[in-house]
């Protein structure tokens, strides 16, 4: 009896054996590797035309001086309006309809409110640039978004005249767009600058002569400045009589636009892929 046990085992063992090492062969065969094919590829990101512009614009203000500075995009109501001369009822605030989160809180409507947090802080000289998200309550089209991109500029010493904001302003303008670029400076209003302009630059299609892209003017509007208001002045405590200074802002999509010839802004922030490939 166990003899025979012994040789049943036995050739149970041999065929569990063989059966195994046909399971092994068929599974080594089916999930064969072949290494000679081509990975998968891992896509590059790259860099956004936003922060290209940023970067452009970061570059130039810095090589002229001027110094980063930065501020919350939730602020009051009192930097956002009241500090830069635009008062509770003043129609100027139609412009910029709001984001209110309630009667003294606003999402900023523009980086103008940065000017008046630097100067809170320091005693001139000032010279700096901050630039960051602003929003309005505007409905999207080709050239509206209600959040957007502003670059603000403020410079304050003794003697800054308009001739500075002129110069500062057109080196800008040489360095962002090209040296043939012509830049125009038009009467404008701004509570918070007086004398202000608004700046233009030959239109980078036909060279000033007049086409559809600059509604057949020659010029496109690229930024608001002017000299800084005294009663702005006296908002932050700086002596109006002893200092002066100028200042500027302008929206990095219209930029952005301008230098890579794009036609809807909506195009920023939908993140379609064959759009943002091209940069
Ligand atoms: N804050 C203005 C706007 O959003 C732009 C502007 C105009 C800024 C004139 C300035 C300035 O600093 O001097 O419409």
């Amino acid at each position: 009896m166990n003899q025979t046990k012994r040789d049943i085992e036995k050739l149970l063992d041999i065929k569990t054996t063989e059966i195994e090492k046909i399971e092994k062969n068929k599974k080594l065969h089916e999930e064969s590797v072949d290494i000679t094919l081509p990975g998968r590829k891992h896509e590059r990101g790259g860099t956004h035309p936003i922060t290209l512009v940023l970067k452009k614009i970061e570059e130039i203000f810095l090589s002229l001086g001027f110094k980063i500075e930065e501020g919350p995009e939730v602020e009051l109501d009192y930097y956002n309006f009241e500090a830069l001369n635009i008062p509770k009822d003043h129609p100027a605030r139609d412009d910029q309809d709001s984001f209110y989160i309630n009667r003294e809180i606003l999402l900023r409507t523009h980086t103008s409110p940065v000017e008046i947090r630097v100067m809170e802080k320091q005693q001139p000289p000032v010279r700096m640039i901050t630039i960051g998200r602003c929003y309005r309550r505007d409905a999207a089209d080709s050239t509206h978004s209600p959040m957007f991109h502003q670059i603000e500029g403020l410079a304050v010493d003794k003697d800054i005249t308009f001739g500075d904001l002129k110069g500062v302003l057109t080196v800008f303008v040489h360095r962002m767009f090209g040296e043939d670029r012509k830049v125009r400076f038009r009467p404008g209003y701004f509570p918070f600058t007086e004398p202000s302009a608004e700046v233009d630059v030959s239109c980078l299609l036909c060279h000033g002569k007049g086409c559809r892209a600059c509604g057949y003017s020659g010029w496109l509007e690229i930024m608001g400045a002017g000299v800084t208001d005294p009663v702005v002045f006296k908002m932050v405590g700086y002596d109006p009589e002893k200092y002066s200074g100028f200042a500027f802002g302008m929206g990095a999509e219209r930029i952005a636009m301008l230098k890579y010839g794009i036609n809807d802004i909506r195009l920023f922030f939908e993140n379609d892929l064959r759009f943002l490939k091209q940069f």
